[in-house]
């Protein structure tokens, strides 16, 4: 049976990853969470001192571009791949509020997204890959079979965000979290380069009421329709 490609957008805590991973593990697909090497970037700037008081030094992150090696790796004991950043295993600092809160300026130069989405293209070169992000199915795979388009409303992002945070243990305030999942909505979808918007074809599917099984069962039918057609 042949492959296809399945590209995931949408604003950032729509629950992208939750149902990208379940489509891949129950397609046996590679997963690629495109945002973690967004994140990773944008650790790496803060590590050389390039984000300061808030502040992106945008020319030294470019020039330091080559610099950077970004690889998913297994992990003994983990069910997913981590993000190693030159070696280190950075999927834990990422996560955090500190990087959400740096990481749309960082997404929005043209240069990180041309290095990100040619990684991104090479690694489904092959197909058979659930990729998420915000221009998966716009700019990275426009070609993809299936397109899915989640939304839900800001509150409602915010809310499953602050209780991931606060699950981890991360002390952090429910208003400060409304305020970054707002801030980035309106930074990635109204930046030059790839901003985030429904590709053309793609299926929207608002979950701000809808649990993962429904949703989960919805996409999954699209892509086993499409695969065997194929
Ligand atoms: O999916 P996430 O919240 O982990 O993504 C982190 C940031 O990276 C998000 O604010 C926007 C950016 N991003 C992007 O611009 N393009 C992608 N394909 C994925 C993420």
């Amino acid at each position: 049976m042949k492959k296809i490609t399945i590209a995931i957008d949408g604003y950032s805590s729509t629950g992208k990853s939750t149902i990208a991973k379940k489509l891949a593990k129950s397609l046996g697909y590679i997963y690629v969470d495109s945002g973690a090497m967004y994140r990773g970037v944008t650790y790496f700037a803060m590590q050389q001192g390039f984000i300061k008081d808030g502040i992106l030094d945008k020319t030294s992150l470019v020039n330091a571009l080559d610099q950077i090696d970004l690889q998913f790796k297994f992990v003994a004991g983990l069910p997913d791949a981590a993000m190693f950043l030159n070696g280190e295993n950075i999927e834990a600092p990422i996560r955090t509020l500190a990087v959400s809160q740096q990481v749309s300026p960082v997404a929005a130069i043209p240069e990180v997204r041309e290095k990100l989405v040619a990684l991104q293209q090479a690694m489904g070169v092959q197909k058979g890959v659930v990729m998420d992000g915000r221009d998966i199915g716009t700019v990275v795979f426009p070609e993809a079979e299936l397109k899915i388009y989640l939304t839900a409303s800001a509150d409602t992002r915010a809310y499953r965000r602050y209780k991931e945070l606060i699950d981890k243990g991360d002390k952090v305030d429910f208003d400060a979290v409304l305020k970054n999942v707002q801030e980035r909505d309106y930074i990635d979808s109204h930046r030059a380069t790839s901003p985030l918007k429904k590709a053309e074809g793609a299926i929207e599917i608002d979950n701000s009421d809808m649990g993962l099984e429904e949703q989960f069962e919805r996409i999954l039918s699209h892509a086993n329709a499409l695969i065997e057609r194929s």
